[in-house]
């Protein structure tokens, strides 16, 4: 089940053009393209005469015509011309979805279209802000969107899969402080004086241990945003004073595609060095950093389908992966209880 009243990322605004593009969400086909006026559509990939996939249409201006017998539809979804006859039949559309480009991605709403509302979509300004400068890309994943939030969010793991890069010894050890931050949860991980992350120590020209810092923010269910960064002992940085720090911003978007597949898109950003290709290039590397992250999701996917019913424990680490868990249960939950009223309701009361 997935939480449908949500955005998710759809794609890459460099994704969508002029060309049908085709892209499965929750489970459900779709088809995006842009309007002449660069307006991002995207509609349920199925013609509603005879289901055809639109995707297999052609473009003609704003319209989209099915390459099966030619119906056309508007930007809103709506048949706008029937090529064997004269009138259009009553009720001739395809679901169109609310669609938002922000911050360089395109924002999709798979649920109740009155309750889309553009103000909740993250503020993830360090992707296309002057003062920071970005690298991103996307991953398609074999595996749960869960697999990978687990992934992302236990930070515990990096030392063992990415042990010349991302992990330390004291990442593992530190206990992070996890709290809730209204809709979404926070984990702070603050490391005094540690053996920092053999990438970030590279990048800051700092041998032996650093001052360090691991915070993320997860917004359920599928986006999370850190705050990391690097500063020599004592300069003040866990308190608050960055002025002599490495400061990064990463993003990350865990978009099902379907129940064991899902759509992994990704920046990383930094607001120092702007100009220095070099640094562009160490941070472009994480893309095979995040590559091990989902080597390792869909071999525990495999693992899954082969011992389905087999149970596993939990230890204390675990602790952030899952309350972000139960947020996301919590929120699928709730749909489907407001589904069970909807239908109550519309039920014809006896006498
Ligand atoms: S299936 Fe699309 S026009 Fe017939
Ligand atoms: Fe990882």
């Amino acid at each position: 089940m997935f939480v449908r009243n949500a955005w998710y990322v759809a794609a890459w605004n460099h994704e969508i053009g002029r060309a049908l593009f085709a892209r499965t969400i929750l489970g459900t086909p779709l088809v995006m393209f842009r309007t002449g006026n660069g307006a991002v559509v995207a509609f349920d990939d199925r013609c509603c005469h005879r289901n055809a996939p639109l995707s297999a249409g052609r473009l003609d201006g704003d319209e989209l015509e099915c390459g099966y017998h030619g119906l056309r539809y508007d930007p809103t979804g709506a048949c706008v011309a029937v090529p064997s006859q004269s009138l259009v039949p009553p009720g001739a559309r395809v679901r169109a979805y609310p669609v938002v480009e922000r911050n360089d991605w395109v924002w999709i709403w798979m649920g109740d279209p009155v309750r889309a509302d553009e103000a909740t979509i993250p503020d993830l300004f360090w992707h296309d802000s002057r003062a920071w400068k970005a690298v991103g890309g996307y991953n398609h994943v074999k595996g749960h969107y869960q697999a990978m939030l687990d992934i992302t969010l236990d930070q515990t793991h990096s030392r063992f899969v990415h042990p010349n890069s991302f992990g330390s010894d004291d990442k593992v050890r530190a206990k992070p402080k996890v709290m809730r931050d209204g809709a979404s949860l926070r984990c702070e991980r603050l490391l005094p004086a540690s053996d920092p992350p053999p990438l970030w120590a590279r990048i800051a020209g700092i041998e032996g241990k650093a001052d360090c810092w691991n915070i993320w923010r997860y917004l359920p269910p599928t986006i999370i945003q850190f705050d990391i960064g690097i500063a020599r002992i004592g300069s003040g940085a866990l308190e608050g004073d960055r002025s002599h720090a490495l400061t990064g911003h990463n993003s990350h978007a865990m978009t099902p595609e379907t129940a064991r597949t899902t759509h992994h898109f990704w920046v990383a950003a930094r607001n120092f060095a702007l100009e220095d290709e070099a640094v562009t290039k160490q941070f472009a590397a994480v893309r095979t950093i995040f590559l091990e992250d989902v080597a390792m999701v869909e071999a525990v996917q495999r693992t899954i389908e082969a011992f389905p019913d087999a149970p596993t424990i939990d230890v204390g680490s675990d602790n952030p992966t899952i309350q972000a868990r139960n947020l996301v249960h919590r929120l699928v939950e709730a749909e489907a209880g407001a589904g069970r009223l909807r239908r109550a309701r519309a039920r014809p009361a006896r006498s």
